[in-house]
């Protein structure tokens, strides 16, 4: 089915519940409704840019949006194969990214449990590269496959043509908006191998009272659900889009040179030899942590999440996340990239 909604609302569809308008608004729901929208829109809106949402956990409206938007609701979990250690799942975009997270635990199917309780959906996921804890889904994602929004013709790229990256994917650049997620495969692990890598989750699961020798998926969700609920605002309690910033990746003399001078901060190896910083590390040492301007906030527990107060416009957010971004420059010469997509 398709729903066609002119002069949409769209502050249901941005977790930071932002009042912004579309021109229209297009939900469909199979392939088949998708078509018979891009039909309309090629007919009837083709002057006009196109946005393709999905949770809009990951978005920031700074204005009405001047155009047409998708929303997919595409559902539906199919095994495709499986050998003895693995299986492979195809997974409509329009899943919700969590529900599917419990559902594959349930069925025995193991590698997404760090990713509980992120909000996206499974197409934005495969799009934004979600990650935490540790995992980020490109090392569960098979093949992804999607519609062209100018021809309608099917594609199929495999995880290693998707140029995945920390937040990063093609569909993140050239492909930004040009084609329509409709399914991603996953290849998941019939054997439960814990990933507890990342720094403090040994010590939550000590500290929940568990063992990390007879550790079970479950309780790994569990543990993973309830960091994320100590230090992360829930968006339906308070508007905000999970991490604003990205955390940025230095050269190895530049963090050098800042840990000489702050020995206390935090750093992580990251790829070809540089060094990932903690953007909300840097952003507390600015002292913005808590503080807010106007309806828009640094959240108290988590410096990286801008929150919306209550009535912020998506002028506010920027407005707080360019002064964020300045006063961090001007004290440690980094200038911080948005995670958040602006529009
Ligand atoms: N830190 C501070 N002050 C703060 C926040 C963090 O000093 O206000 C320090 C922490 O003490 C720690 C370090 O910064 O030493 C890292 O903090 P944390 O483990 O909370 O993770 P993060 O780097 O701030 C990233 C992701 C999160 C993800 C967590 C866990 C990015 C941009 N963010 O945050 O992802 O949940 O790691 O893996 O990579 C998201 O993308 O929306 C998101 C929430």
């Amino acid at each position: 089915m398709l729903q066609i909604i002119p002069d949409a609302s769209l502050r249901q569809l941005n977790t930071f519940g932002i009042e912004a308008r579309a021109k229209v608004l297009f939900i469909y729901d199979s392939e088949e409704s998708l078509l018979e929208a891009l039909t309309h829109i090629h007919t009837t809106y083709a002057q006009l840019p196109l946005l393709h949402i999905g949770d809009g956990s990951n978005l920031l409206f700074l204005n009405d949006y001047e155009g047409v938007v998708l929303k997919s609701q595409i559902k539906g979990i199919n095994v495709i194969r499986e050998t003895d250690d693995e299986i492979f799942v195809e997974v409509g975009a329009g899943e919700t990214c969590d529900e599917f997270i419990d559902y594959a635990i349930q069925q025995g199917w193991y590698g997404m449990e760090n990713l509980s309780l992120i909000p996206s959906q499974i197409g934005a996921a495969a799009v934004q590269n979600i990650g935490a804890y540790g995992v980020e889904v490109c090392d569960v994602i098979e093949e992804v496959k999607g519609i062209c929004l100018a021809d309608g013709k099917e594609h199929a790229w495999q995880a290693k043509d998707c140029r995945y990256g920390y937040r990063e994917s093609i569909f993140k650049e050239e492909l930004w908006c040009r084609y329509a997620i409709t399914h991603v495969t996953f290849r998941l692990n019939k054997i439960f191998t814990p990933k507890l890598q990342y720094g403090g989750l040994v010590r939550a699961i000590e500290d929940a009272g568990l063992s990390e020798k007879t550790l079970t998926a479950n309780e790994l969700r569990d543990v993973i659900i309830n960091i994320r609920r100590t230090k992360l605002p829930d968006p339906a309690e308070q508007g905000n889009a999970g991490s604003f910033f990205k955390n940025p990746i230095v050269s190895a003399s530049k963090a050098e040179a800042l840990q000489k001078e702050f020995p206390a901060m935090p750093s992580y190896p990251a790829q070809e030899g540089k060094v990932k910083l903690a953007a909300g590390w840097l952003i507390e040492q600015v002292g913005w942590k808590g503080k807010s301007l106007g309806a828009a906030a640094v959240h108290d527990r988590q410096a990286l999440v801008l929150v919306n107060k209550g009535g912020a416009t998506g002028q506010d957010i920027y407005r707080l996340c360019q002064a964020v971004r300045n006063a961090v420059s001007e004290r440690f010469g980094i200038m911080l990239e948005t995670e958040v997509n602006l529009l």
